[in-house]
């Protein structure tokens, strides 16, 4: 029996997801497949009850549909309500159960890379505050980072995003404005851009980074490119740095590992093929 796997959003045909699941499966030698699923808004609820008749093991969930598809799950996990967003759907005894990856997926990015890095000895600056920016904080709570300020262009939306963490005690707003001020870049140990800037077709992110502690981390989860504007810069003034794929790459482990039974690795070969 082959056992049926994929993603689902619109649009899908740019994702590198099958390259990743291809690869394991393969490794693995498990007799699989991971489609692209493009399911318009409207085709959602429709798409979701032909993959349940179709017997698929589960299902990745990609943009425009990280929200809307909790409604559509018949359990969604704790993770994944307060990350406010499923990427990832497991069909058992025909039941939807909805969970979140990507905060394991940007931990683990991180760890990887850098396996000496504490995130728990300073702040971090996050830059955005979209669905990518929740996964990103869930993930610094996790690591017992002391305290996160948040860095959005829109400052309604980031007291929105305060109010779905129950105003922790760990996080705190500051303007858009101050992205590069003194105060605050001389006392990160860690920044993240989770905004769409510096993506390949966007405008790159206007940012002083001079400021930034040598020791800091910098991360930007844009992988196309991956060497963005933002990473370019920390590196050239002596920054530690790591790339946005690995989040992607990681991310995908735990749902492999949700529908097959066991947990793969990122290989130095994967993450080639997958950087390309
Ligand atoms: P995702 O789910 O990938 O995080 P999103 O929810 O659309 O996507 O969030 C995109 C983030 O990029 C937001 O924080 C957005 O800021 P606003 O809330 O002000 O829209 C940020 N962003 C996009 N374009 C931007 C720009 N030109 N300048 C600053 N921030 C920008």
């Amino acid at each position: 029996m082959t056992v049926m796997t994929g993603l689902v959003g619109h649009p899908v045909s740019h994702s590198r997801s099958p390259l990743i699941h291809e690869y394991w499966l393969k490794e693995h030698q498990i007799r699989g497949c991971y489609n692209l699923v493009d399911l318009p808004c409207e085709t959602l609820q429709h798409g979701l009850e032909k993959l349940r008749s179709d017997d698929y093991r589960g299902f990745n969930v990609t943009v425009p549909h990280k929200v809307s598809v909790m409604r559509l799950c018949d359990h969604v996990d704790d993770l994944a309500q307060s990350i406010g967003a499923v990427n990832t759907v497991t069909i058992s005894g025909g039941q939807l159960y909805g969970t979140n990856t990507d905060s394991f997926g940007f931990v683990q990015n991180i760890k990887e890379l850098i396996p000496t890095f504490d995130f728990s000895i300073g702040p971090a600056l996050v830059l955005g505050a979209g669905g990518a920016a929740r996964a990103v904080v869930q993930g610094l709570l996790e690591q017992d980072v002391p305290e996160i300020i948040l860095c959005n262009r829109t400052l309604s939306k980031a007291t929105e995003f305060l109010k779905l963490f129950n105003n922790t005690n760990e996080l705190r707003i500051i303007d858009w404005q101050l992205r590069a001020d003194y105060q605050v870049l001389s006392r990160i140990n860690l920044l993240i851009n989770t905004t769409s800037l510096g993506m390949t077709g966007k405008s790159s992110l206007d940012m002083d980074i001079t400021h930034l502690h040598r020791d800091a981390l910098v991360n930007d989860i844009v992988y196309a490119p991956l060497m963005t504007p933002l990473l370019q810069k920390a590196q050239m003034q002596g920054n530690r740095i790591v790339t946005g794929i690995g989040m992607l790459l990681h991310q995908a482990r735990p749902a492999f590992q949700k529908w097959h039974g066991i947990l793969p690795e990122v290989t130095t070969e994967l993450r080639n093929l997958v950087s390309k």
